[in-house]
């Protein structure tokens, strides 16, 4: 007997017909259009949309659900969140971290968003953090896939500090080696802290996630050393650019060769499209620039391009619940992706292209894979993005971790009373 059969789905990346699931043992066994037999549960889904889960590849789980303490980020600037945040860890708990992190785990699970990728800031000699989401990433384990970056905060060189707290934060299991270039002393000290992370990591099999080139600086050159450590050491395919803001400043030509460079290392590009748009650009007047990377030209050169939430309520953003269809939606309009085949592209930039770049393995809709789905009130991948409908189930391994009651407004006008569902 199967343990649950989902009926008349829709599948994202599919087409338009109708399909059943069946799960047994937390894995799918057979996607058909129909599929009979005894189920412990049988879910009619009435033609919704099915997917495999969202995919958060670049977050800050330490930082999140600070929100007003001991201030607000009134300029709304990465300097004072930076600043900000120094006055935040200070005050940081083990038991506020993890609490902290539980409750956004439980609004990550409600949204459907069932991996998350962490920095997680190194740059403290009690690695308090480090050890508190160790924790976090076991317990949260059944419902959802969270991974750590070592993340040198105050830079891997510039503080002094950071290259041994880093190495312990990896000695203690944290799964991925992080990086911040850009903000070392000098373009040099940025270049040298790629080439010693990337020797890092391809000693001890690791993954690389860096922020990279996150500013306005047009003459920014650190995904290019990143691509050119990648395919030196051989981490091909293993290493991720996040942010790579300033390539929206960069020349043209210059794009055209380092793009080349990007696919010839198999290098994944994380954009943050709600935090690229709040805190580039801040020293420009008029025209403004956007400040999120080329996703469009990435995408069409081959790169595999995942989005991220970055943050939810902490010194950087004020604002967010950690729904990766938000994400989605700005980087739809930041990135000018509004032709049928970019929209569904940008539903792929938070959920298989995340799961890309994260290395999630059994992760889809495929026979053999994990029976990991979110069923959402909307039809197709557009009508995801246009409503970020609710997730009417959320389940893991094959058992139901979340629900959401239908959306369903009742409008009283010229005498009668009307169901409105935002469907066309
Ligand atoms: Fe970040």
């Amino acid at each position: 007997m199967l343990d649950l059969l989902i009926k008349n789905a829709r599948l994202a990346g599919g087409d338009t017909q109708l399909n059943d699931i069946a799960v047994q043992g937390g894995k799918i066994v057979e996607v058909a259009p129909q599929i009979d037999g005894e189920a412990g549960r049988v879910l009619d889904v009435k033609g919704y949309l099915v997917t495999a889960p969202f995919v958060d590849s670049h977050f800050h789980m330490d930082a999140t659900l600070t929100y007003g303490r001991p201030r607000v980020n009134e300029s709304g600037t990465l300097l004072e969140g930076i600043a900000l945040w120094s006055e935040v860890k200070p005050i940081l708990d083990a038991g506020d971290i993890k609490s902290r992190a539980h409750e956004l785990c439980r609004w990550a699970v409600a949204n459907g968003n069932l991996a998350i990728r962490s920095h997680v800031d190194i740059c403290d000699p009690s690695l308090l953090a480090v050890d508190a989401l160790l924790e976090v990433v076991d317990e949260v384990k059944p419902y959802l896939d969270l991974q750590l970056v070592a993340f040198p905060q105050d830079g891997f060189y510039r503080d002094p500090e950071a290259e041994e707290l880093l190495v312990r934060a990896l000695d203690k299991g944290v799964h991925v080696v992080g990086g911040i270039p850009h903000f070392e002393r000098t373009m040099q000290d940025g270049a040298a802290s790629i080439t010693a992370l990337c020797q890092l990591a391809a000693d001890r099999g690791l993954m690389v996630d860096m922020h990279c080139d996150e500013s306005d600086d047009p003459m920014s050159r650190h995904v290019e050393m990143l691509a050119r450590e990648t395919s030196r050491f051989g981490l091909e395919g293993r290493v991720t650019g996040s942010h790579l803001t300033s390539m929206h400043s960069m020349d043209n030509y210059y794009v055209s060769k380092l793009m080349a460079l990007m696919a010839e290392a198999e290098l994944h590009a994380v954009a943050n499209p709600l935090i690229n748009i709040t805190l580039q650009g801040r020293h420009d007047t008029y025209p403004k620039r956007r400040g999120m990377t080329r996703v469009k030209e990435l995408m069409a050169a081959d790169i595999n391009v995942a989005f991220g939430h970055d943050c939810v309520m902490d010194p950087w953003y004020s604002l967010g619940s950690h729904d990766m269809l938000e994400v989605a939606s700005m980087g739809l309009h930041v990135g000018q992706m509004t032709g049928q085949a970019e929209m569904r592209n940008m539903f792929k930039a938070v959920t298989s292209n995340g799961a890309k770049a994260l290395g999630l393995e059994s992760y889809g809709l495929e026979v053999g894979c994990n029976a990991d789905l979110v069923v959402l009130q909307a039809r197709d991948e557009i009508e995801a993005l246009r409503l970020r409908p609710a997730r009417l189930h959320v389940f893991r391994r094959g058992a139901e971790i979340a629900s959401t009651p239908p959306q369903i407004s009742t409008v009283h006008m010229m005498g009668e009373d009307h169901s409105v569902d935002f469907f066309l």
